[in-house]
């Protein structure tokens, strides 16, 4: 690993394209489940820290419809890659959207669902407190996740990692606060730190639609040593898969 943090890529990453975003949510939902299948086999317990914004809906729908049978999920951990500093309940919340659309449907336990409290002020100290959820569950270790899951923004910003932000050098702490640029609402967010992202066994991106075809291109496009964006940062050791449908894919298709 490099002084930065981030290891390099050992093999190419895989990159799925599909019809439409329905069915690239689809291919993922059977990686995912075959993955966390496999990681309890292992291991006997499963990580995965789940994607902020809309598109995880459809990933989470198509989880939630294969039911409980899909995978062993009393075994399994659930945390969160970034969450905006809003209530728990708020329509922002990424927590909201994964609790909807995929916790309750399947039951996971609550004491399974390491909710990222960003609501707590200042965002730094909810920055540690989750930090110190995640020396909790991973001790003695640092964090290896089984799986992160993340999104890419058109600007090529992933979890709340921004192009041009201190953040993305953070090599200390594992969960940093940061303020997303204009446009981003809500700003103020917390997130896991780059290392931590590339520790994981498996990082999969899920991304449909045209606004973020040039990001994905300039991503998927070139390696650089430090990419400008912050989704060309991500480069775990483990495996990097991209699931994407056409429009999202560009040249890539
Ligand atoms: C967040 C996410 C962010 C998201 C992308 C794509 O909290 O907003 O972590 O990185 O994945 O912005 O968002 P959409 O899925 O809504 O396009």
């Amino acid at each position: 690993m490099s002084s930065s943090g981030e290891r390099h890529l050992t093999s190419l990453p895989e990159v799925h394209v599909a019809a439409d975003p329905e069915a690239a949510a689809q291919a993922a939902a059977t990686e995912v489940l075959a993955l966390v299948r496999d990681a309890v086999a292992a291991r006997g317990r499963a990580s995965v820290a789940l994607a902020g914004g809309t598109t995880p809906g459809l990933l989470y729908r198509n989880i939630a419809t294969v039911g409980r049978a899909g995978a062993p999920w009393d075994r399994v951990h659930i945390f969160f890659g970034d969450e905006r500093c809003v209530p728990a309940a708020s329509p922002h919340s990424n927590y909201a959207l994964a609790r909807r659309e995929l916790l309750e449907p399947l039951g996971i336990p609550a004491g399974s669902v390491h909710r990222m409290e960003a609501e707590i002020r200042p965002a730094a100290v909810a920055a540690e407190a989750y930090e110190k959820r995640l020396r909790a569950h991973f001790a003695p270790s640092e964090p290896v996740f089984d799986l992160v899951l993340l999104g890419i923004g058109a600007d090529g910003h992933t979890a709340s990692l921004f192009p041009g932000d201190s953040a993305l050098d953070e090599t200390r702490r594992w969960v940093v606060a940061v303020r997303a640029p204009a446009g981003y609402e809500p700003t103020e967010r917390i997130t896991l730190a780059l290392p931590v992202i590339n520790r994981a066994r498996a990082v999969f991106f899920l991304a449909a639609g045209g606004s973020k075809c040039a990001a994905i291109e300039a991503v998927l496009g070139a390696e650089h040593p430090v990419h400008p964006m912050p989704a060309g940062r991500v480069r775990p050791a483990g495996r990097l898969t991209w699931f994407l449908d056409r429009a999202a894919a560009g040249r890539w298709r």
